[in-house]
């Protein structure tokens, strides 16, 4: 059977461009809140796992001494590499790494962010036991990531979706679970937040150029039978003639190793 980090290499390492190029991406709230919990003094020794193209990685390099950016996918990294050189951005490294399995010293590091990427991880336990591992005694953890609201039929509903329409999709947690397991790792929680991404074209979002029409429609049916008060108020369905805009609900935490 693939393994969830086979899938994640094979969805990820054809979107590389693409994802560089992604404006629901590049900006948001998810970016800004995970810099305003951050607050960086200049003097951070940082790390951003699973940085894709590094959007969060050059959002804070200004702001910290430096940052290693992580990612899963060589294409990923390559990618992120060629644009901090074109952008001049100094202080920034990169390699290759899985979050579950991070290789860096024990206590080396003060802030670890990580951002629009756990859903996609095979191990989060493992994940946060090595942010915290890696981190100093009072360092920082950002997290933000799509979330499943609190209700058991909309986790079902909201992970067959995602899962139907990616493969290397592996589970978007409601903000409870993350609380217990962030808080099980050794964190403090001092902050969290509730967010959005923008609003996505579902016949974008959707990827009919990869996934078929049987699979399009499937998904299509399933936004069809939310209620109408849960597509509004979770997912800010808005019908615009043969498409419609959504949103994912995303959470963010900021968490210290005490
Ligand atoms: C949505 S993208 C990148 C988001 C990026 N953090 C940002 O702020 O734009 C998700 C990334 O997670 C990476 N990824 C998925 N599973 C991973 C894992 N287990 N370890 C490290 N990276 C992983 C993928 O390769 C992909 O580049």
């Amino acid at each position: 059977m693939k393994t969830i980090h086979t899938s994640v290499r094979e969805q990820f390492s054809q979107h590389a461009d693409y994802y560089a190029q992604s404006s629901a991406h590049a900006k948001g709230d998810t970016l800004e809140v995970i810099l305003d919990f951050a607050n960086p003094k200049g003097t951070e020794k940082t790390l951003d796992i699973a940085t894709g193209t590094g959007f969060t990685a050059f959002a804070l390099a200004p702001k910290v001494a430096q940052v290693v950016a992580t990612d899963l996918t060589p294409e990923m990294v390559t990618k992120a590499s060629e644009l901090a050189q074109e952008q001049a951005i100094e202080n920034v490294t990169f390699s290759v790494a899985a979050a579950e399995s991070l290789p860096f010293a024990t206590a080396s590091l003060d802030l670890v962010t990580c951002r629009l990427a756990p859903h996609h991880f095979q191990d989060v336990p493992k994940f946060l036991s090595e942010v915290h591992r890696v981190l100093r005694t009072e360092g920082l953890f950002c997290l933000v990531d799509s979330v499943s609201p609190e209700s058991k039929k909309l986790i079902a509903w909201q992970n067959r979706v995602e899962k139907l329409r990616d493969d290397s999709h592996v589970y978007g947690y409601p903000p409870s679970q993350w609380d217990a397991m962030i808080s099980d790792a050794g964190f403090d929680i001092e902050r969290t937040a509730h967010t959005r991404n923008a609003l996505m074209s579902f016949l974008w979002w959707v990827r009919p150029q990869k996934n078929p029409p049987e699979v399009v429609k499937e998904i299509r049916d399933a936004f069809a039978q939310l209620s109408p008060d849960d597509a509004k108020k979770y997912y800010t369905v808005k019908p615009a003639d043969d498409d419609f805009y959504f949103s994912w609900p995303m959470y963010a935490v900021k968490a210290r190793k005490g």
